[in-house]
């Protein structure tokens, strides 16, 4: 079956508190996280179709950085969510279509990571996730910040992404999700709530989401470590 990738690139990036989304700002080589990102996707699945989602406002995308050949853009909503949702309704998938949806500020995501999630994605009905067992303590705080009590860290883990479903359920667990307005912030928490249970597989700690300043240059400094590892 079809592949699909859906790159939610939509947001304004406010922690960031740069001067324009964060998507936007050069890695290294000069090239925007944007452009790394794609590079990375189309490099695993080359005959992908790719669906980006862009704010209506945006004045800094270029189609030079896309590499696919077969993509198209589609507005970006005021959620995450609703950016992966326009995405969804606008795409002319079939059913049985495996769709990956990756933040396009997760630039350090591995070929090894993307290939054994589409596998895990493909294999199970609920689909699957890439996601990191947590690694410190765990506390419950009350109002106040005193920690109420320490969490069992067992069967804890850090949701990144991709995350990938057959489109007929991603789009159904997405539908009734802004239908119940309830707020998810990834995919794989709307499948759940549909009473299904994705597939947790583990991913590389690395695949770190560009969300603060400080950010960009460990990065920077992971891909350099990447290159470095893993020559080819
Ligand atoms: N995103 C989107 N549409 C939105 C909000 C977010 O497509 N309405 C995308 C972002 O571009 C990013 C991913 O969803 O690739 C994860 O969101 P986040 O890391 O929160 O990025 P921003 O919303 O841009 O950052 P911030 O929350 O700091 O403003
Ligand atoms: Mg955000």
């Amino acid at each position: 079956s079809q592949t699909w990738l859906v790159v939610p690139a939509a947001g304004q990036g406010r922690r960031m508190g740069a001067d324009k989304p964060k998507q936007y700002l050069p890695l290294a080589d000069q090239q925007p996280v944007l452009a790394h990102t794609l590079a990375r996707l189309h490099r695993a699945f080359p005959n992908a179709r790719l669906v980006l989602c862009l704010d209506v406002d945006d004045h800094w995308f270029s189609p030079r950085w896309v590499p696919f050949t077969d993509w198209q853009r589609v507005a970006g909503g005021s959620e995450r969510m609703d950016s992966v949702l326009n995405a969804l309704h606008a795409m002319a998938a079939q059913d049985g279509d495996v769709v990956l949806v990756h933040d396009v500020a997760r630039p350090c995501i591995t070929q090894g990571d993307l290939q054994a999630l589409h596998h895990a994605a493909a294999t199970h009905p609920a689909g699957a996730l890439l996601a990191m067992p947590v690694a410190d303590t765990m506390k419950r705080a009350d109002k106040n910040c005193l920690s109420a009590r320490t969490e069992p860290r067992d069967g804890l883990w850090h949701a990144l992404t991709p995350q990938g479903f057959r489109y007929a359920l991603l789009r159904r667990a997405l539908e009734t999700a802004r239908q119940l307005q309830t707020l998810v912030t990834d995919e794989a928490s709307a499948v759940e709530a549909l009473g299904e249970s994705p597939q947790l597989v583990s991913g590389r700690r690395d695949n770190l989401k560009i969300t603060h300043p400080d950010d960009l240059a460990l990065a920077a400094a992971i891909m350099a470590s990447q290159a470095a590892n893993t020559p080819d």
